[in-house]
């Protein structure tokens, strides 16, 4: 099966790559040969290429900086998605669409479930739910959208690697606490995706993080402790305070609450994510062995 992923060198499209199923003929596109924000480029490439499946992994992420740029972020995560979704409706292929918990307000009490009111609060959030209405526009529910959340890998920029490279220069640093949501190693996320892929009856929004619950503050306590014990950082390292978004002010708002429930998505991908605590385990794993730059 052909599948066209866009977004070469993300954290996403490089876990895709990695964990690549049998059976697939894959052509990952980075910006400078798949620009999803030129409609033209985009009918081109896919009507060259004639995927059965497109991934689209590609996004404007940088989530404060959107609040200044708001028409660069609207015409990759709207405007791209909604090209990608008219060459798949025009050349048959399946698209698969990543997209985000901060189309939520984060004033649920209650994991979101994939049919709950959308609320965005951040630019970033507002681009990203545009992006999914282009794609209902363009192919109705036959699309399948993965929402997910506070994404990290081995590669690309992420909380998890600025963690560690702060808790080795500073004496200490305060995290906010107050912000909930669930961590989700991108190599978790790229399975669950393939999944996607080798199901063609799924279709609709699905909602994928990895299990549980945690703060940032509970996030990077962990990340110091898995860290330590696998040597990535000295016994004795920074301090780390728990501090409230108020005392941390940024462009960009974020939802307070961003648990997604998953329920519906583990019955129809037959599996369940592994606990955040455990696929972080894993990834420090994988950074000490390959040893990447933080
Ligand atoms: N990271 C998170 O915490 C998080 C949370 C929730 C949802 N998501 C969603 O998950 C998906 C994957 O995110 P990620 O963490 O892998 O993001 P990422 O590491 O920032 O990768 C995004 C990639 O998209 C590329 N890109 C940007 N504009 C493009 C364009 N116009 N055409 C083609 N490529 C373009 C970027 O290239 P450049 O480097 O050249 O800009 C980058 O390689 C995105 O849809 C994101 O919105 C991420």
């Amino acid at each position: 099966m052909k599948v066209l992923v866009t977004g070469a060198g993300g954290q996403l499209a490089s876990e895709l790559q990695v964990s690549l199923p049998p059976g697939v003929q894959l052509t990952v596109l980075g910006r400078d040969r798949l620009d999803i924000a030129h409609a033209a480029q985009v009918q081109q490439v896919i009507a060259g290429l004639m995927p059965a499946v497109v991934i689209n992994a590609a996004a404007y992420t940088a989530v404060d900086k959107a609040e200044s740029e708001q028409a660069q972020a609207f015409a990759v995560n709207a405007e791209g998605a909604g090209h990608l979704a008219r060459a798949c409706a025009l050349h048959g292929a399946r698209l698969v669409h990543v997209s985000t918990d901060f189309v939520f307000s984060g004033e649920a009490c209650h994991p979101y479930l994939p049919t709950d009111a959308a609320g965005p609060v951040s630019v970033y959030g507002a681009s990203k739910l545009a992006g999914e209405q282009r794609i209902q526009e363009a192919l109705g529910g036959r699309a399948v959208v993965i929402r997910t959340a506070w994404v990290y890998s081995r590669v690309g920029h992420n909380f998890v690697k600025t963690m560690l490279r702060l808790m080795a220069e500073r004496d200490s640093l305060g995290v906010v606490s107050d912000q909930v949501g669930t961590p989700t190693w991108a190599h978790g996320l790229a399975q669950a995706i393939w999944r996607v892929v080798e199901r063609p009856a799924v279709e609709g929004i699905l909602h994928w993080t990895d299990a549980g619950v945690a703060s940032w503050y509970d996030f990077a306590v962990a990340i110091q402790e898995e860290a330590q014990a696998l040597g990535l950082l000295p016994a004795r390292c920074a301090a780390i305070n728990p501090i409230r978004t108020v005392d941390y002010p940024t462009p960009a708002r974020r939802p307070a609450w961003s648990v997604l429930d998953k329920t519906t998505t583990w019955q129809q991908l037959e599996c369940t994510g592994m606990h955040w605590r455990e696929a972080l385990r894993q990834m420090l794993n994988d950074l000490e062995t390959h040893g990447e730059q933080l």
